[in-house]
C-alpha cells in the first residue's frame, strides 16, 4: 500500500491528483488516514472482511478529471506494487 502511494506521489500524471487532495507529505494525518482507509478497502474486497465503510464514488467524484492515461498508470503501479 505504502509502496504504491510512494510511486503514485512521484508520478507526473498521478501525483498531482493525490497532492491536491492529501498533500505531498505521506506522513501527514490525511495521508495516514487515507492509507488506513485503503487497507480496509482492500481487506474487504480481497479477504471478504467487513472493514470498509467509506464513500468510494464520492471520493472519485472529487477527482472526476481523471484521464484514461492516468488510470493506465494507476493500474501499472498497482500490479507492480503487490509485494
Ligand atoms: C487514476 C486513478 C485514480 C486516482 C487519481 C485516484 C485518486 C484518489 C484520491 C485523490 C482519493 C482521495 C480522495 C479524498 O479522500 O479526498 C481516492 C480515494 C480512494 N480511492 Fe482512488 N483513485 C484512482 C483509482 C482508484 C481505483 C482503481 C481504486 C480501487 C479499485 C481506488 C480506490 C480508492 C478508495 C477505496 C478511496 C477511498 C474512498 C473513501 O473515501 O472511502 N482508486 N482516490
Amino acid at each position: 500500500m505504502t509502496l504504491f502511494y510512494t510511486k503514485a506521489l512521484k508520478d507526473k500524471l498521478l501525483g498531482p491528483f493525490f497532492v491536491h487532495e492529501l498533500g505531498d507529505d505521506m506522513q501527514n494525518d490525511d495521508w495516514l488516514e487515507h492509507i488506513d482507509l485503503l487497507a480496509d478497502f482492500w481487506l474487504t474486497q480481497l479477504n471478504g472482511e467487513d472493514t470498509y465503510y467509506g464513500n468510494f464514488i464520492g471520493a472519485h467524484i472529487k477527482v472526476s478529471h481523471i484521464t484514461e492515461e492516468s488510470f493506465v498508470v494507476w493500474l501499472e503501479l498497482f500490479f507492480t506494487s503487490s509485494k
